[in-house]
C-alpha cells in the first residue's frame, strides 16, 4: 500500500514552502495536489504558475487530482509538471474518454475519480481504460472531514470487479484517512492522506498509519 499526502492544509501559510520540503523527507510515495477551481468545487487551491512556485527541488511524484469544470485548460496546464498520475472527476465531464485519451497522449497514467453520492455504475464504461481509480470517501473541496465508512463498500466492489475483469487500475481512497479509518481501506493500492498527518508530526503520523507492505 503506498501513501500519497495531501498538501492542501499548507496552502495559504507562510511556511508552505518549508512544510513541503519537510514532507519529502519523510517516507512518502506521492504529493497529492488537489487543484481545485472553486466551481466544480466550493473551494479554490493553486493554479500552474502557483503550484511551479511551492513544488520540491528533489522529489517528483505528484499525484494530481483536478477538481474543476474545465478539464481542458487545467489537464494542458498540469501536464508541464509531469505528474505520475493525473485524476479528473467523471461528474465534470460528458465525454470522459476524450479526457483520458488526453490524459494518456501525453504519457501520463489516468485517474478517474468519483463523489460519494455517484453511482459507481456510472464508472464502469471506463474501468477498462483507466489506471487508476479515485474513490472519494469524502465530499470533495475541504481536508479534516470525517471518513464515510460507506465508501469501503465502493473500495470493495472496486477490488472485486478488478479481480473478476482483470482490470489494471489501482483503487486510491481520499478523505479523512487516519490511523483507524485506514482499516477500512485495506483493498486499496494507494491512501491519500492529509491532515491526519500535515496537521501533526509527520514521521510519527505516517509511522501510525503502519501502511500494509506491498506484497
Ligand atoms: C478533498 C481532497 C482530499 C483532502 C484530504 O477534496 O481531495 O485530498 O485534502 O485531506 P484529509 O486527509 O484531511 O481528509
Ligand atoms: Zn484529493
Amino acid at each position: 500500500m503506498k501513501l500519497s499526502v495531501s498538501i492542501l492544509s499548507f496552502k495559504d501559510r507562510v511556511d508552505e514552502v518549508d512544510c513541503i520540503n519537510d514532507l519529502v523527507k519523510c517516507k512518502i510515495d506521492f504529493l497529492h495536489l488537489d487543484i481545485m477551481d472553486g466551481l466544480f468545487v466550493p473551494n479554490k487551491t493553486w493554479n500552474i504558475t502557483e503550484v511551479k512556485k511551492i513544488l520540491p527541488n528533489n522529489f517528483n511524484n505528484y499525484d494530481v487530482h483536478l477538481m474543476v469544470n474545465d478539464l481542458d485548460n487545467y489537464i494542458d496546464d498540469f501536464v508541464s509538471i509531469n505528474p505520475k498520475y493525473m485524476t479528473f472527476h467523471i461528474e465534470a465531464t460528458d465525454n470522459p474518454k476524450k479526457y483520458i485519451d488526453l490524459i494518456k497522449s501525453n504519457n501520463i497514467k489516468v485517474g478517474i475519480s468519483l463523489k460519494p453520492s455517484t453511482d459507481l455504475e456510472l464508472l464502469k464504461p471506463y474501468l477498462s481504460l483507466v489506471d487508476l481509480v479515485l474513490v472519494m470517501s469524502v465530499e470533495p473541496g475541504f481536508g479534516g472531514q470525517k471518513f464515510m465508512e460507506s465508501m469501503s463498500d465502493r473500495i470493495n466492489e472496486l477490488y472485486k470487479l478488478r479481480a473478476e475483469n482483470n482490470y489494471n487500475y489501482v483503487i486510491e481512497v481520499d478523505g479523512g484517512v487516519n490511523n483507524n479509518t485506514i482499516n477500512s481501506c485495506q483493498n486499496c493500492d494507494i491512501v491519500v492522506v492529509g491532515s491526519y498527518i500535515t496537521n501533526n508530526n509527520y514521521q510519527i503520523s505516517i509511522d501510525n498509519l503502519k501502511l500494509k507492505k506491498d506484497t
